[in-house]
């Protein structure tokens, strides 16, 4: 198993790139299951959650070719097999955006539940009153969902809270449903607009996305696409924050600056200088880092995906900085282990309070979820002496080569073959 070594406490300069958004990219790969043609995806990141995507697409009938940055999806000679299983959704609960094109293009679809994960019981249960809304009969029985209908017909659709793959699935399905379809209350995530729009270059005509209200007139059948992805806001988040850790100058080339008012707020609240620079944002801290109160929510508020690297750049700041975390319910995994590493942070319920330390102490840290590992990353570039990242799998489903990128703008960084535990 790999684990990432750095040793801390030397600001960045240079250049970090960004690629392009995981978010975005694993919905628009479910939704070439709406169309039997040919399609291709550009721009799309290295990371072990689209090769998770490419075989549960393959399982499904599907021939895909990965030649990051480019994805082709064509269709497979055998027939269609509509269903995920267990094996491959535990792995990603991301699977479930299958089962809106399945059940929509097949008229069938058997996806397991995605069951809980680390940061959350993250239930489907929109996901599913959407479909039933659209006209399909669903029945869980032995860890899966079955849903049927010989064919969706349009509705209104209204989502008790923004689920932002609830909001995708039910674009998907329906694009091939007969009529019209209002979703109301929907995510508002740029990754949603993105999926909008390669419905729309699909032939539905979807309006709205990206607002809380989406009109989509679906189409007896959809055609192929040939689509670029959008950045990934939150991996140029996470390097805006390592920068706000670390301290330094580095031009975060690509990062969707529109995308990120939000993050850039808070940070710039919290001491650093940031502008748009050609295609992307340059970000400085040169002085003291001063604490910053943050809830995430729902874009365009700030979002849950940046609350664990804020968190690591807010161990050494002035002051005290408060967290609040709204969206899933056990997001404070990084805790404990920024704690070890000097950090003073005390947890409330779904609120953390740090206060500021001086200087933090590089140790071996377990990463828990993706976020939570980016997070270790970050405070192991702030910390004296070496620090490992260990469980870094958690890092590679959504950052393509991480060391490499923080590396090249001078961190002291590693990827190490840990032994297995003796
Ligand atoms: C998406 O997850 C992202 N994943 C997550 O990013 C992100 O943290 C999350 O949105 C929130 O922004 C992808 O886009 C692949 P939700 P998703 O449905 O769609 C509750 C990362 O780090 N809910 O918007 O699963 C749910 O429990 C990942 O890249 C229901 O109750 O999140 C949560 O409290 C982690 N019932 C809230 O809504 C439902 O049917 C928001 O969840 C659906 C959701």
């Amino acid at each position: 198993m790999d684990a990432i070594r750095i040793r801390g406490a030397r600001p960045l300069y240079g250049t970090i790139p960004v690629g392009g958004a995981k978010n975005a990219a694993l919905p628009i790969l479910c939704a070439t299951l709406l169309s039997d043609g040919d399609s291709l995806l550009r721009n799309v990141p290295g990371l072990r959650d689209i090769d998770t995507t490419a075989a549960l697409l393959r399982f499904l009938g599907r021939e895909v070719r990965v030649d990051i940055p480019e994805v082709r999806v064509a269709r497979a000679t055998q027939p269609a097999r509509p269903e995920a299983p267990y094996e491959l959704v535990r792995q990603m609960r991301a699977s479930v955006l299958v089962l809106g094109p399945l059940v929509a293009r097949y008229g069938k679809a058997k996806v397991s539940l995605p069951g809980g994960c680390a940061i959350g019981a993250r239930p489907v249960d929109q996901h599913l009153k959407g479909l039933e809304a659209l006209g399909a009969k669903i029945r869980v029985e032995h860890g899966y969902v079955v849903a049927e209908a010989p064919r969706l017909r349009g509705n209104e659709i209204s989502f008790d809270m923004p689920t932002v793959t609830g909001t995708e699935n039910l674009m998907m399905a329906a694009a091939l449903a007969k009529g019209r379809s209002t979703l109301v209350n929907c995510a508002r995530e740029p990754e949603v607009e993105e999926l909008g729009r390669v419905l729309n270059k699909m032939g539905a005509t979807v309006e709205g996305a990206g607002t809380d209200t989406i009109i989509i007139t679906g189409r007896d059948e959809l055609a192929p696409f040939d689509h670029a992805i959008i950045a990934d806001r939150i991996e140029a988040g996470t390097f805006l924050a390592a920068v706000g850790a670390a301290g330094g100058d580095v031009l975060v080339d690509g990062a969707p600056y529109d995308d990120l008012e939000p993050v850039i707020a808070k940070l710039r609240k919290a001491g650093m200088e940031l502008e748009r620079e050609g295609e992307g944002i340059r970000a400085r801290r040169l002085g003291p880092i001063r604490g910053v109160n943050v809830t995430t929510a729902p874009h365009p508020g700030f979002p849950t995906d940046m609350q664990a690297q804020l968190m690591a750049m807010m161990c050494r700041c002035e002051g005290q900085s408060v967290l609040t975390e709204t969206i899933f319910e056990n997001r404070f995994m990084h805790v404990p282990e920024l704690v070890r590493m000097g950090a003073d942070i005390e947890t409330r319920n779904n609120t953390a309070i740090v206060t500021g330390v001086p200087r933090l102490s590089g140790a071996s840290v377990m990463a828990t979820d993706l976020r939570a590992s980016a997070s270790l990353v970050i405070a192991g570039l702030v910390a004296e002496g070496e620090t490992t990242v260990r469980r870094v799998y958690h890092l590679d489903r959504g950052y393509e080569r991480i060391e490499r990128k923080l590396a090249a703008v001078g961190a002291d960084i590693e990827r190490v073959r840990e032994e297995p535990a003796s």
